[in-house]
């Protein structure tokens, strides 16, 4: 890996699958994306074995042996500033991170959401999607602060709900989506084009609308 490369540390809770994507695009040419660290606050999960097989450095800081939140997330700043990262990528990471985890990152902390943010911050997105009757779902990509699911929006894509959707279904198409959107603005940041400043999110020095930049578009521009 050239020196040229954004080192980033990736924390998980599950199955690891936009960490797949991520690491996918880090074996293809011109991804200037070294993955330092895998972090898991679970044991035995899919994500620590795609980790294992790309031979990529795996921690586990398991949140259950941990007093409160406060002092998991001082042990998790501890192991992640270790790896000293460039960046630091939440994907499918299930934990409330603390104001102080969250300030102590301010600008290299990254998040993907599986909706089409503000709308459906939380949790089940996609059954409140499909119970809520819109016609447009998607996935969004988004800088963190203190609010949950609340930072400056990066790149989001739509992904239109289908009368007969189930949840399930649907969560398998917004993923598909966001093993697409979460490299792409991994590599944008890698590239130092992409800047948190002042709260707005900028990308080749022009800051971005409040939700962010549109994949369909970004790709029809290309
Ligand atoms: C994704 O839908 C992501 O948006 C959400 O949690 C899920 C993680 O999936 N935050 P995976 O572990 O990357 O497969």
């Amino acid at each position: 890996m050239s020196s040229k490369s954004a080192s980033v540390v990736i924390l998980i809770s599950g199955s690891g699958s936009n960490l797949q994507a991520i690491i996918d695009a880090t074996q293809t040419d011109n991804y200037p994306v070294n993955i330092a660290a895998v972090i898991s606050n679970r044991h035995n999960i899919k994500g620590l074995e795609r980790a294992e097989q790309a031979n990529i450095n795996s921690v586990v800081v398991d949140h259950t042996q941990f007093n409160g939140r406060e002092d998991f997330d001082q042990a998790l700043i501890k192991q992640i500033d270790y790896y000293q990262p460039d960046l630091v990528v939440l994907a499918g990471f299930m934990r409330i991170l603390t104001r102080d985890f969250v300030e102590h990152y301010t600008g290299r902390l990254i998040n993907i959401h599986p909706a089409l943010l503000p709308d459906f911050p939380g949790l089940n997105t996609h059954e409140r999607a499909i119970e809520s009757g819109v016609q447009q779902h998607g996935a969004s990509v988004h800088f963190v602060t203190a609010e949950v699911d609340g930072g400056p929006i990066v790149l989001q894509a739509d992904v239109p709900v289908k009368n007969d959707d189930t949840a399930e279904k649907l969560a398998q198409r917004v993923l598909q989506q966001e093993h697409l959107i979460y490299p792409l603005a991994i590599k944008w940041f890698a590239e130092k084009r992409l800047v948190l400043k002042d709260n707005k999110v900028l990308l080749d020095d022009v800051v971005l609308p409040e939700t962010g930049l549109n994949y369909a578009q970004v790709v029809e521009n290309q």
